[in-house]
């Protein structure tokens, strides 16, 4: 099942797709003659959802003049995503996808005991600010919120406030902000916590709190448990924050960490999660700290210290305020292999074991969640992703990992906590002693010449380019198997296939 899906992933990895812009009230939609929801099949597309796209692939485009293209919203500017020609390659392709083993499976999984009705959370920051923002996103379906950390000290805020970087597609690869925390008051965001009690009892708010000192940590945690919050999340790692003994001097301090998650859990009976900051080496020592100080879990990561980029032109540091700019947290896709490393090293370490991990950085679709799981994140939390595409990318999250489960026969979510975790091991354990060489798909193969020019330039010299037929050869003797060719390539044309032992 994994190569097929894998396979189906890749012919729409960079493709027209990526195009599209998501738009709201598709007008592709509502043009189709065949009434396809072509706006949902292209987004559970770019979600990397296929077979949800193809569930919901009711229309044949054979004889149709593609109506849905002319009404794109693109078809003035530039050209139209070509939705036709998409569609039919989902359909063609169709029969590549897995079959279902099962065909019931079961999200649910719970934070320190508390139950999720899926692993699916807001993440602290804007997204989840107002009560009016919670109720839509869990009328949308995420399974509770991490609320925009609540402080009692006043915020100053610039404008703009966040930068980022780009695909050639638009979307965001990275995303910067320089953002601080909740700008109502510690009383405002109360009586948010208990209207979103009273009216969604079954959601978990989690409540993300920072003090000033040992006694607001403790004030903040009990007013919190006393309005409703069923977690309480320390922020001991916005990059944001000016002063010492705040944000992430807190997570890069043991002693801090130690001495404010106790404080934290004078105030509350309700379990205490410390949000560690990645802006560290290790961040193992830290999360046992949070640990002796009575943390019931690690959420991670924050964003990384990052400057997105410099203006060109007005040779000012993005984001610009007023000719000037700082050091801000980085999230967003990029930031995923960061963020899953540093999950990785938390749930291989046994002191760590009854500690939940509530795993978060660069989480856009259900792929990417089921990495954070596999590595030991019983849930998860997403900021930037939802920035950009708002709270509906949740349906692709859940259908997503529902389809894979169904396909590999795995019944609960919670099978799947942390099955790849031992798969990561120390430098010392890593297999050397194998060649596994690349093998070119000459079908496949487009005749590009780039795994030529990487393994010339960036490899071992171990690629030949015959010019008349536009094919790579392999020169066996030079090959270390070091793949740059395969991941170059753009066609998939390079398989791993001939497995030698050390010359
Ligand atoms: C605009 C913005 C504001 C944020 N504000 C907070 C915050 O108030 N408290 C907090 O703990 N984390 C805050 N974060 C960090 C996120 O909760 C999250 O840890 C980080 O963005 C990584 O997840 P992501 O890649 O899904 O965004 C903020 C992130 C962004 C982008």
């Amino acid at each position: 099942m994994e190569h097929n899906s894998q396979k189906y992933a890749a012919a729409f990895d960079k493709s027209e797709v990526s195009r599209c812009l998501l738009c709201l009230d598709p007008p592709c939609t509502g043009v189709c003659p065949q009434h396809a929801d072509i706006g949902t099949i292209l987004k559970s597309l770019y979600f990397k959802n296929f077979i949800g796209a193809v569930n919901r692939l009711n229309c044949d485009c054979t004889y149709c003049n593609a109506p849905c293209e002319k009404a794109c919203v693109q078809s003035d500017t530039r050209l139209p995503v070509s939705i036709r020609e998409i569609l039919m390659q989902v359909k063609k392709d169709a029969w590549i996808l897995p079959s279902e083993i099962i065909d019931r499976v079961d999200l649910s999984t719970d934070i320190c005991g508390i139950k999720l009705e899926n692993p699916f959370l807001l993440s602290s920051s804007v997204v989840a600010s107002s009560y009016d923002m919670c109720k839509r996103a869990f009328e949308a379906g995420w399974a509770g919120a991490s609320f925009k950390t609540i402080c009692s000290f006043p915020q100053h805020e610039t404008s703009p406030r966040f930068s980022a970087i780009r695909h050639h597609s638009n979307a965001f690869c990275g995303f910067k902000n320089i953002e601080q925390l909740s700008d109502h008051s510690v009383e405002e965001n109360m009586q948010i916590f208990e209207k979103l009690r009273k009216e969604f009892p079954t959601k978990v708010i989690i409540a993300s709190i920072m003090g000033q000192n040992e006694q607001e940590w403790t004030n903040l945690a009990s007013k919190c448990e006393k309005a409703g919050a069923s977690v309480i999340e320390c922020n001991f790692s916005c990059p944001n924050m000016e002063d010492d003994d705040l944000g992430v001097t807190i997570g890069q301090s043991p002693e801090l960490v130690e001495k404010f998650t106790r404080a934290t859990k004078r105030g509350t009976k309700l379990p205490v999660l410390a949000k560690l900051t990645p802006n560290i080496t290790d961040m193992v020592p830290i999360a046992l700290a949070a640990r002796r100080g009575g943390a019931d879990g690690i959420a991670a990561i924050n964003t990384i210290n990052s400057i997105t980029g410099v203006d060109i032109d007005t040779l000012v540091a993005e984001p610009a305020v007023r000719g000037k700019s700082i050091v801000g947290g980085y999230s967003g896709n990029a930031v995923r292999p960061i963020a899953l490393r540093f999950i990785s090293d938390l749930s291989r370490c046994e002191e760590l074991d009854d500690m939940h991990i509530s795993g978060m950085g660069g989480i856009e679709t259900w792929r990417d969640a089921l990495e954070f799981i596999l590595l030991g994140s019983g849930s998860l939390q997403v900021t930037t992703a939802v920035m950009q595409y708002g709270y509906g990318i949740i349906d692709d999250m859940i259908e997503g990992l529902e389809e894979y489960m169904k396909c590999k026969g795995i019944s609960s979510v919670k099978d799947l906590i942390g099955v790849a975790a031992s798969t990561v091991v120390d430098h010392h354990s890593i297999e050397r002693d194998t060649i596994l060489f690349p093998v070119f798909d000459y079908e496949l193969c487009n005749g590009c010449g780039r795994c030529y020019i990487s393994c010339m330039d960036g490899g071992h010299q171990a690629i030949k380019f015959d010019l008349e037929t536009r094919k790579p050869i392999l020169v066996g003797n030079k090959c270390v198997g070091c793949h740059l060719c395969r991941l170059v390539c753009s066609q998939k044309a390079i398989k791993t296939a001939r497995k030698t032992v050390k010359r």
